[in-house]
């Protein structure tokens, strides 16, 4: 499943985000590539431990807290603080699987990757390509969203980033561990939250049923959940 959250960053944001990130040193990406993905990808990214990967990640971390699309969409355990990549000058990331398991450098902070985000944080029309291309169940997805729009997508799915040809894409990424292991089952609740919240518009969160429906998703998540 794919979802999109939009508007997760306004402009105000967005633009205090990038004056943190433009003023930045950036690296070669390939700083936290597995053996497999060094062999595809060309880019430039944040120092993981740099001061501006860290403020700016805090104001992504921040904006996901207040989403309530995105905690009922990921149900999220753990989220492996985020970072910064930028492709310009036909850089691209060719086809990959991320990494099961990512380990914060130097501490014992580990994330099963259950799902993977890219913020997206340069207006789409600034640049050419740059398309996150993904291969799920349902077939090849091109993703290219808005500044301050954000897609989740299984980590399991093969993806890619199109060479971008023209102007800079920046971007934030990150992985993070589901309550939910199970794709299916975290699909099947998020179904099930948005129907109680699309009924309880109609009828209010104290009717009986919505009542017993809430009380359904919360004991499916107490046999599912990890935590
Ligand atoms: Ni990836």
């Amino acid at each position: 499943m794919m979802i999109e959250i939009p508007a997760l960053l306004d402009a105000d944001e967005l633009a205090r985000l990038r004056a943190v990130i433009d003023a930045a040193e950036w690296i070669d990406g390939n700083a936290t590539s597995g053996y497999q993905s060094a062999l595809a990808k060309r880019n430039r990214q944040l120092p993981e431990d740099s001061e501006a990967a860290r403020q700016a990640g805090a104001m992504i971390l921040e904006a996901l807290g207040r989403t309530p699309l995105f905690i009922a969409a990921a149900l999220p355990l753990r989220i492996f603080p985020p970072l910064f990549n930028s492709y310009e000058g036909g850089e691209a990331f060719g086809i990959h699987v991320d990494n099961a398991v990512r380990i914060r450098q130097g501490t014992d902070f580990r994330v099963r990757s259950d799902l993977s985000a890219t913020v997206f944080l340069e207006d789409p029309n600034a640049y050419e390509g740059g398309e996150l291309t993904i291969e799920d169940q349902f077939g090849v997805q091109q993703v290219k969203l808005p500044a301050g729009h954000m897609i989740l997508y299984p980590s399991s799915s093969l993806h890619r980033v199109e060479p971008v040809t023209r102007g800079r894409r920046v971007a934030s990424f990150f992985w993070l561990q589901s309550m939910i292991r199970d794709t299916e089952a975290r699909r099947t609740m998020f179904e099930l939250d948005m129907a109680i919240q699309t009924i309880a518009q109609d009828r209010g969160h104290d009717d009986r049923a919505i009542i017993q429906l809430t009380g359904v998703y919360h004991n499916l998540l107490r046999r599912w959940a990890d935590t």
